[in-house]
């Protein structure tokens, strides 16, 4: 792989950009310094350093974004913008895709990786992963809902959805829960809550499994942040 690629892909900078840094004698490899942007290593063996601080070549690349509205979740789309649309040039070529999918209208915690094997142990319901969200719903949440939520929702198609914990977010009466749901069946949150007549205004989701989008440090204005595979394995952890 070429330095300057291999470089992109680690997120340092855009090709453009990594050229110049190259060229300034910045970067070695294996304690050499080098001045070719297109010189050939293997990104496995050898050790890059920037500043002479090494870089680690990871495979596998974990995301998170806590998305705004108005986005798809889908890798491309003809007409409406996408998640993949926001996500800086040097990241756009690491093959990423998102982990599941969040309504257009939703907010949160959603997580971008190349990782496929990764993708389907978060989604599957046979891993059972926790997915918290918040939700504001026209009409107060009442115990007979949260009984049951617990029991097993029934959508109106019919459709049986695992047993889910509700949460009203202040005392009663409110018209704002805590959802955690382990699997995610298309509108599951907003059908849930619909099936007992109340309607979702807003939603978003604070968490996956033991992975809090409160605990992530996101740069700036920036809505999107590198995971560390410590962080992404945390979507498994016990809690
Ligand atoms: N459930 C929904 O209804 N919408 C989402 O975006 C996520 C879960």
């Amino acid at each position: 792989m070429r330095l300057d690629k291999l470089m992109s892909d680690l997120g340092v900078a855009s090709r453009k950009e990594l050229k110049q840094i190259i060229k300034s004698g910045r970067v070695s490899v294996n304690g050499d310094p080098v001045r070719e942007p297109d010189m050939k290593l293997d990104p496995e063996n050898d050790e890059v350093a920037l500043d002479g601080r090494p870089l680690s070549y990871r495979r596998f690349r974990y995301f998170a974004v806590d998305k705004p509205e108005g986005l798809l979740t889908a890798c491309e789309d003809k007409k409406q913008k996408t998640v993949m649309d926001i996500l800086p040039e040097q990241l756009r070529k690491l093959d990423l895709f998102p982990v599941g999918r969040l309504d257009k209208d939703t907010t949160g915690l959603l997580l971008l990786t190349n990782d496929g094997e990764y993708a389907h142990k978060v989604i599957s319901p046979k891993y059972r992963i926790e997915k918290v969200y918040y939700a504001e719903t026209d009409g107060a949440i009442t115990n007979e809902d949260i009984a049951l939520f617990a029991s097993g929702v029934v959508l109106r198609d019919g459709l049986h959805c695992l047993p889910a914990k509700l949460e009203a977010a202040e005392p009663s009466p409110c018209a704002a829960c805590y959802v955690t749901v382990m699997e995610g069946k298309y509108h599951q949150v907003k059908r849930m809550l619909a099936s007992v007549g109340k309607p979702v205004i807003h939603l978003r989701r604070l968490s996956i499994g033991n992975l809090e989008l409160g605990s992530l440090q996101f740069d700036g204005d920036s809505c999107i942040c590198e995971l560390s595979q410590e962080q992404a394995n945390l979507v498994f952890a016990e809690k």
